[in-house]
């Protein structure tokens, strides 16, 4: 299998990263960062959520949020919606690219979204129904797709049965995700060719979390299955609140660095990620993990001095 020349970034900062964040981000602190994000060539940047405050409160401003950004045309911004309430507050505000979200493991999943992965699947049947209908574009996730943090089994086989149930109620990608950062490349070459043979892979994209620090391993093993779209967030940041010990995705900096220095294009312009990158650990007062962000601000600390 070919590796593919070109690669779709799908930025998780404003989502996946902020949903896990102590404190609270300004709203005005959100906008301004995707706005930075939306600049840098990033073709979809996943806004914000539509689910429960209480579930997650650090993303209660969603539609304020969504309803603010600057949409630069041809830039996707896609909301987590778990329910019919949320995609009615996400069509509130004219949202066009919505994601539905239900995992491998039913531990997780009951944890997440209080729901069994059956009954999820039965409840975005409603959501994307409408959202075919209102002619909205859909992602579809599978979580804890390499493991659990619950202890419970992930075999690659109920992965696929999840991923081909999101494809067949009309998820136009699916994303697969290593919520807990505990993959291989080895599960990575075994899953995805598995998966291939169900979803076509154009519409298959990998979601890896960096906790053990193999998410590059697997990009790069799956690079090699085919696979063209992947997930990340600047600096970083993320991690899921239901998942204990998660930590954030994979830096979009590491993602970008390694698929261009691999001479494998994007369209995204790296300094302006870190850019974004910056600003966001300037509000937040904390460092960001990305190995690349961190390493090109020292560069340049060092030869501004
Ligand atoms: P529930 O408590 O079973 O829901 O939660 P409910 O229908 O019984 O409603 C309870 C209350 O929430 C009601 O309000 C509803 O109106 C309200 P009350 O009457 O008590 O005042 N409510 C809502 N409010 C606003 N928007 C909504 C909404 N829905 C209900 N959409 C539910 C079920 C799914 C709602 C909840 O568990 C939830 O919102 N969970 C979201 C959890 C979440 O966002 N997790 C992180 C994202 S997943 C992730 O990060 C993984 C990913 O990155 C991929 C990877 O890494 O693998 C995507
Ligand atoms: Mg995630």
């Amino acid at each position: 299998m070919q590796r593919p020349k070109r690669v779709t970034v799908a930025e998780m900062g404003p989502r996946d990263g902020l949903q896990n964040e102590h404190e609270l981000v300004p709203t005005e602190t959100k906008i301004a960062f995707i706005d930075m994000l939306s600049e840098s060539g990033l073709p979809i940047v996943e806004a914000t959520s539509f689910v429960s405050p209480k579930a997650i409160p650090q993303l209660a401003d969603g539609a304020e949020v969504y309803a603010a950004i600057r949409k630069r045309p041809g830039v996707r911004y896609p909301v987590l919606v778990p329910n019919m309430r949320g995609y009615e507050r996400a069509r509130a505000v004219d949202v066009r690219e919505i994601a539905v979200f239900t995992a491998a493991s039913e531990r997780f999943t009951e944890r997440n979204i209080r729901m069994s992965i059956a009954e999820s699947i039965e409840t975005f049947r409603e959501v994307v129904r409408h959202a075919k209908a209102d002619g909205l574009r859909v992602r579809g996730y599978v979580s804890t797709a390499f493991g659990s943090p619950f202890g419970d089994e992930v075999p690659p086989k109920n992965v696929v049965d999840v991923a081909v149930a999101l494809a067949d109620l009309g998820c136009d990608e699916i994303s697969i995700g290593d919520t807990i950062g505990v993959g291989v490349p080895s599960q990575v070459e075994e899953l995805v060719p598995m998966l291939a043979r169900r979803i076509p892979l154009e519409r298959l994209a990998m979601h890896f979390h960096d906790t053990r620090g193999t998410a590059l391993a697997n990009v790069y093993a799956a690079l090699g299955c085919g696979i063209s779209i992947f997930d990340s967030s600047s600096g970083g940041l993320g991690g899921c609140p239901y998942a204990p010990g998660a930590t954030g995705n994979l830096g979009t900096e590491d993602l970008l660095y390694l698929l261009h220095a691999m001479g494998i294009e994007t369209g995204v312009d790296l300094d302006r990620v870190r850019a974004a990158s910056r600003f966001i650990a300037r509000e937040l007062g904390h460092a960001l993990t990305s190995k690349a962000y961190t390493a090109m601000e020292a560069r340049d600390a060092i030869s501004a001095s």
